[in-house]
């Protein structure tokens, strides 16, 4: 999302001077050199020297070497012919493939609710029947070989698009609708003739909004600093918003993720002025986009401070059972979420990580205490409820593209994490994530969105979207994986544990791909890594997933100016990337001011669900998908080929 600029870490006490901003660029550049190679075995071979990344002499007068100078060899994974950048208002899909919309922002997905209603006048009890707005995560869990449930994140809202006052005259009645529009669309698809189709009839169909109750379970449940005058158990909460992306378990059950909650939250009262911990996670006074504060005195953090407290979490929900309650999984710690990607360790420890998409913030692991078997449902359900909280730490010679790294726990007694620091036990270890993660030393990233796990669970990839605060501030120092002052593009880093093993503590990482601009920039990093031509420029990837075969799926959330550093990328994308040789290709261009967001398959891989979200935001002149002079909708692709083959292949 871009409006309003969520990822800003305004809040953290940081300097912030332009003049020290020079120096630091200067000298970052100035002891700049660049060591490429392999990681583990396998990985890491594509990143070539090439004149515009190569070795340059060493602040010690020593020259860098660069292990791998051949060419890449061809991708056998991919098998599709790229498509250019794109600013048209439609989505390229690669020949001898086809793009159908499922489902759009505001469609019925039960047989008595209205049709969608362009005139911005929907009813909170219409909305809570139909596709909630800026589909982001999903989820497809089959039922049988014709028939799944698609669980999908609805993320936030474009007040601009859903009111015909455009967000300006905010009523309890607009709220209403709005808070039905957030949180998680859950319907069943049937495969028919003409493809995959939404079932408004089906058993499981349930909207999960802004107002659903949910449980509070884990370390933190019951905590002091969760109870409000609403709950004075700390244990219930209503509803999830700002859902982003999300996981998935092998249990059946689809996580969804708490990103920038702190933008539902403000006050009219003048003498309220935020706490630390408030001004750690962003939450201000300030609020005139959504609004919600005005007329639903939860979200007024003079009224009830500690109903922040209660969201920035990961929900587990059950979808196969309408009439379940999801849960808010405390041991997953609290921050602005981006996804959840899990894998069952070799032991059966269930391993989940995680990024806090927010500049300067961290990347972390959680390990469940207890072992994954597939033999114990109810004991399979109550994983993600204990188990430890880690945050990483880079470490990295001046100048190299890779290195080393640890977990550091966030356990309540190690690592300074005391009460004499704020912290009296463990759930307020997990409420103050953020504070805990600094106290141990976490490294501060590029904005951490997706984690993807490569289906031989040897190597995990995360991006790191961009970060114009990257060297500018002191506690956001150039190097290590975040290596380009303000970076523009994003990169996209990945970790080996140790022994293959994903509850080792100590892992090594390098780069995949730096994102950047070899027709603007020259001979500097801002070109980006040898995998990055004129054919496959993009910036911001954010959305990550593997397939079965080990394709890796990136999805772009960047600038779609066009112009300046951004020329030549066109708008939002989707590529598709070969681990083992490094090549990307462009797959699909989305339409005028879209994201690309959200991807799952059938388990066959011949249909890729993929979203484009908000398009034709801040008023951009969109009229996907329905064309015309229509109004822009967020909105979920099938993507096939007319073949009938395996996607990508
Ligand atoms: Fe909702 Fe970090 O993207
Ligand atoms: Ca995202
Ligand atoms: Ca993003």
């Amino acid at each position: 999302m871009k409006y309003p600029d969520p990822h800003d870490d305004s809040s953290n006490l940081r300097a912030d001077q332009d003049s020290d901003f020079t120096r630091l660029v200067e000298h970052a550049l100035s002891r700049r050199r660049f060591l490429f190679g392999a990681g583990a075995a396998g990985l890491g071979a594509f990143f070539m020297t090439t004149p515009r990344v190569r070795a340059v002499q060493a602040e010690t007068g020593t020259v860098a070497t660069a292990p791998v100078t051949t060419a890449a060899p061809a991708s056998t994974l991919l098998g599709f012919k790229a498509v250019p950048a794109s600013t048209a208002d439609t989505v390229v899909v690669p020949e001898g493939y086809r793009a159908e919309v499922l489902i759009s922002w505001g469609d019925p997905i039960f047989a008595d609710a209205p049709a969608f209603d362009p005139a911005g006048k929907t009813p909170a009890a219409a909305q809570e029947r139909q596709m909630g707005d800026n589909n982001d995560g999903m989820t497809l869990f089959m039922i049988d070989a014709t028939r799944g449930v698609l669980a999908v994140n609805n993320e936030y809202i474009n007040p601009e698009l859903m009111f015909a006052h455009q967000g300006r005259e905010m009523t309890a009645d607009d709220v209403r609708t709005a808070q039905a529009a957030h949180g998680v669309s859950i319907f069943e698809i049937v495969r028919t003739d003409q493809g995959w189709q939404v079932d408004q009839t089906g058993r499981v169909n349930r909207r999960i909004t802004a107002s659903t109750p949910m449980d509070i379970t884990g370390p933190a449940a019951g905590h002091a600093l969760l109870k409000t005058a609403a709950d004075a158990t700390g244990t219930r909460v209503l509803g999830t918003f700002n859902n982003c992306a999300n996981g998935h378990t092998p249990w059946g059950t689809y996580l969804t993720c708490e990103e920038n909650f702190n933008n539902y939250f403000g006050t009219r009262a003048a003498a309220f002025g935020p706490t630390p911990l408030m001004e750690r996670y962003g939450i201000t006074a300030r609020d005139e986009r959504y609004q919600w504060h005005r007329f639903d005195e939860r979200f007024d953090i003079a009224r009830n401070p500690q109903e922040t407290n209660r969201h920035g979490w990961v929900v587990e929900i059950d979808p196969f059972d309408p009439q379940s309650t999801p849960k808010k999984r405390t041991a997953l710690g609290r921050f602005k979420h981006e996804n959840a990607e899990l894998v069952v360790a070799d032991n059966g420890q269930v391993v989940v990580y995680l990024g806090d998409d927010e500049r300067g913030e961290h990347l972390y692991r959680f390990v469940s205490q207890g072992k994954y078997s597939d033999n114990n449902k109810e004991g399979n359900r109550e994983l993600l409820s204990a188990g430890t909280l880690y945050v990483a730490r880079f470490e990295a010679a001046a100048g190299e593209l890779k290195g080393k790294g640890e977990w550091l726990a966030l356990t309540h007694g190690r690592h300074g994490l005391t009460a004499e620091n704020g912290f009296a036990d463990q759930g307020e270890v997990l409420i103050k994530t953020r504070l805990a993660a600094t106290r141990v030393g976490a490294t501060t990233m590029d904005r951490p969105e997706w984690v993807a796990a490569h289906p031989d669970r040897q190597a995990v990839y995360c991006s790191l979207t961009n970060n114009k605060n990257r060297g500018k501030k002191e506690n956001q120092p150039v190097g290590g994986p975040n290596p380009r002052p303000e970076n523009p593009y994003g990169q996209i880093v990945r970790w080996m544990p140790t022994g293959g093993d994903h509850t080792s503590n100590t892992f090594e990482w390098d780069l995949f791909v730096l994102a950047g601009n070899p027709g603007v920039h020259q001979g500097d990093l801002y070109a980006g890594s040898a995998n990055i031509n004129a054919d496959n420029i993009f910036n911001s990837p954010d959305g990550l997933g593997f397939d079965r075969d080990g394709r890796l799926w990136i999805e772009t959330d960047g600038n779609y100016s066009n112009e300046k550093d951004f020329a030549g990328m066109g708008n939002n994308q989707m590529l598709c990337a070969d681990p083992q040789t490094g090549e990307i290709r462009r797959f699909l261009t989305g339409p005028v001011a879209c994201e690309i967001t959200g991807l799952t398959f059938t388990p066959d891989y011949k249909t890729l669900f993929v979203g484009v979200q908000h398009p034709g935001e801040d008023l951009a002149p969109s009229h996907f998908p329905a064309g015309g002079d229509s109004k822009p909708r967020s909105s979920i692709l099938m993507i096939t080929r007319t073949d009938g083959g395996v996607i990508g292949a």
